[in-house]
C-alpha cells in the first residue's frame, strides 16, 4: 500500500498451524499464492495448491519450497498441486473426490480463486462464466468438501474453517439500482444474456458469495465449522488483466498509488481463516475487523433475494450430485 488504505496488522506471532492441512484455491499466483506462503511460515504441515492449470502450480509448488522465510520456519512442509477447475462442474466433484479419498483431514478451506472477465462467455457447465467461477462451483466445493470439514472438527475437537474472498465490491451491485422482481429466479437473472452487464457482474458475484455465506452460517453449528468471507482491499494483482486496452493505464496508475502488495492483502485472508474467532461466522471482514455487509442484504427484497439464491442453489446444486441434499439435512 502507498496510499489512501489502511495498514494491516501482522499476523500474531503466536499463530501456530501446525499439523493443519490447508487447501487454497488459485494457489498458483497472485493473493492465494502469497496466503499458501503465509500459510507455510506460520508452520501448515500440508499446503495444497487447487489450480486450473498443472504445470503453473507445480511452478508456485517450486518457488513455496525454495523460499527461504519458509525452509527457516518449516523445512518439512508438504506442498501439494491438485487440479481444480471452477468453471467446470466435474473438475470440482473430481477435485473433491480426491480430496477425500487422499487427505482424510482437513482443517482450513480458504476459496480464494476468482476472476473478473469483461465479456460475456459461457462455461461447459452452460452457465455465465463468472457465476459459475465466482459463486456456483464454488458452493459445490464447499457442499463436497463439509463432511470431512465436520470430521476433522469432531476428531480434532475444534472447529475447522471456510474462509471464503468476497469484496467490498459487493456494495455496488446491480441490484441497489434495480432490485431483482419477485417473480424472478436469482440463477436465471444471472445466466441471461440480456441482462448481462460487464460492468457490474464482477460485484453481483461477490454480493452472491455474500450472501450464500450468511445463509451457510445459518445451516452449520459455528462448534463445527467457522465459515466467513473477506475483502483484501485492492491489491496489486493479475485480477484486472482481462479489462478493456483503454482501461489497464488508468487502472494500473490507482493501482500504483493506492493498492497493497499481495504480502500485505494476503495478511487479511491469513486473519479470516486462521486468526479470527468463531465471532466471525456468518461475516465479512475488512481490514481484520467484521464490517457492514451490502445494505441491499438487509432489505426486504435483498432478503428475499438471499432465501431465493440459497434454495435455487441447493437445487442447481443437487443436480450436479445428489449427495449434496445429504450433506444439508445431516
Ligand atoms: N486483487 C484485488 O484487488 C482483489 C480485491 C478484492 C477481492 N479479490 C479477490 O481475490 C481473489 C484472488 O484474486 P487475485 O487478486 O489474487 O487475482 P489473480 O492474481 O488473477 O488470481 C486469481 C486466481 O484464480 C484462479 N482462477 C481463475 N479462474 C479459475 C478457474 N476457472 N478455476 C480455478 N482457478 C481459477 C487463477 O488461476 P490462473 O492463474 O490459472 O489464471 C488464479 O490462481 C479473487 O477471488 C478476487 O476476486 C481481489
Amino acid at each position: 500500500m502507498r496510499f489512501g488504505q489502511a495498514p494491516v496488522p501482522f499476523t500474531p506471532p503466536e499463530t501456530n498451524l501446525k499439523g493443519k492441512t490447508v487447501i487454497v484455491t488459485g494457489g498458483n499466483t497472485g493473493l492465494g499464492f502469497e496466503a499458501s506462503r503465509q500459510f507455510l511460515i506460520l508452520g501448515a504441515s500440508r499446503v495444497i495448491l487447487a489450480v486450473r492449470n498443472v504445470s503453473k502450480g507445480e511452478t508456485a509448488r517450486q518457488v513455496l519450497l525454495s523460499d527461504l522465510t519458509v525452509k527457516k520456519n518449516n523445512l518439512d512442509a508438504e506442498v501439494k498441486v491438485m487440479r481444480l477447475d471452477l468453471s467446470d462442474y466435474k473438475s470440482v466433484v473430481k477435485f473433491a473426490t480426491d480430496v477425500k479419498k487422499e487427505l482424510h483431514v482437513m482443517h482450513i478451506l480458504l476459496l480464494n480463486a476468482g476472476l473478473n472477465v469483461m465479456n460475456w462467455e459461457e462455461t461447459v457447465d452452460g452457465h455465465e462464466m463468472t457465476l459459475q467461477v465466482n459463486y456456483l462451483s464454488n458452493a459445490l466445493l464447499v457442499l463436497e468438501l463439509l463432511p470431512l470439514l465436520e470430521q476433522t472438527a469432531i476428531d480434532v475437537k475444534a472447529p475447522t474453517r471456510i474462509s471464503w474472498v468476497g469484496s467490498q465490491a459487493q456494495v455496488f451491485n446491480s441490484f441497489n439500482k434495480k432490485p431483482l422482481p419477485s417473480d424472478e429466479s436469482v440463477l436465471h437473472h444471472f445466466d441471461d444474456k440480456m441482462q448481462y452487464s460487464s460492468f457490474f457482474r464482477y460485484s453481483d458475484s461477490k454480493l452472491l458469495v455474500s450472501m450464500f455465506v450468511q445463509e451457510l452460517a445459518n445451516h452449520i453449528p459455528q462448534e463445527k465449522v467457522v465459515i466467513n468471507h473477506m475483502c483484501p482491499g485492492g491489491v496489486s494483482t493479475s485480477i484486472d488483466a482481462n479489462l478493456p486496452v483503454y482501461l489497464r493505464p488508468i487502472v494500473g496508475a490507482v493501482k500504483w498509488l493506492f493498492a497493497r502488495t499481495p504480502e500485505v492483502g494476503a495478511r487479511i485472508l491469513i486473519y479470516a481463516a486462521a486468526v479470527a474467532g468463531p465471532d466471525t461466522h456468518g461475516a465479512f471482514i475488512v481490514d481484520n475487523k467484521i464490517a457492514p455487509i451490502a445494505p441491499i442484504s438487509q432489505t426486504e427484497n435483498g432478503k428475499e433475494m438471499q432465501k431465493k439464491l440459497w434454495d435455487e442453489t441447493i437445487v442447481e446444486l443437487t443436480k450436479v450430485d445428489k449427495a449434496v441434499a445429504d450433506v444439508l439435512a445431516q
